[in-house]
């Protein structure tokens, strides 16, 4: 994907204001908190349970969630690893928006490449973009098979499934870590904590 964009003779146009007046007039700081991790490992559930403990906070915060975003802005979309970096691209793109227009954006993608990932934290200004690596081992995702992928992917009727006939790269320097030792109130509170939320 080219970074530069297809259209020619474009000007970007300035606001009167900057992303710290708009974070400022909302009372909280603003970043784009990205769960990254198999499918399984938790990423959802995380990303709503803190939605609703910042919300509990008075933050404004919204979740983008992958299966979700799938029905909708990506929809056209498959797993290919082309189709993959389109859709972390596309959120990414989004999640910087969110961000710069103040609020807490959590997300729960595989976002199984790390370079998909890294272009996305490019994006942000330096400390807004917060990589939470979520480290549930493929055994235990596996295990769980809340929908049942796993197990039809073993079988061979879904191609390229992550952590089984497709890559995932964890994450090399995530901000945060969390897996499946600590609960779901720790690990929330845990990522607050970092956000100073
Ligand atoms: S990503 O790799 O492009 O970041 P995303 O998070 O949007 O993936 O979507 C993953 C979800 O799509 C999984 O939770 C699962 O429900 C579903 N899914 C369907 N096919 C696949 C596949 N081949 N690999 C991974 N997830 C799949």
């Amino acid at each position: 994907m080219a970074d530069e964009p297809f259209a020619t003779n474009l000007v970007r146009a300035e606001g009167k204001v900057g992303g710290a007046q708009r974070a400022s007039n909302l009372g909280h700081g603003s970043f784009t908190v990205w769960f990254t991790g198999l499918s399984g490992s938790g990423k959802s559930t995380l990303a709503f349970a803190m939605e609703e403990a910042l919300l509990a906070r008075g933050v404004a915060a919204y979740v983008l969630d992958g299966d979700n975003i799938r029905f909708g802005l990506n929809r056209d979309l498959g797993f290919s690893p082309k189709d993959r970096a389109e859709n972390i691209r596309r959120i990414g793109e989004v999640c910087h928006l969110f961000q710069d227009a103040g609020l807490v954006v959590l997300t729960a993608f595989i976002s199984p490449y790390r370079a998909d990932r890294d272009r996305v934290r490019e994006l942000h200004p330096e400390g807004r973009f917060v990589e939470v690596y979520v480290d549930t081992p493929l055994e235990v995702c596996e295990e769980r098979d809340v929908k049942g992928l796993y197990a039809r992917a073993r079988a061979g009727e879904i191609p390229e499934f992550s952590g089984i006939s497709a890559p995932y790269e964890p994450p090399l320097n995530a901000e945060i870590r969390v897996n499946t030792d600590h609960s779901l109130h720790d690990c929330v509170e845990q990522i607050a904590a970092h956000l100073g939320l």
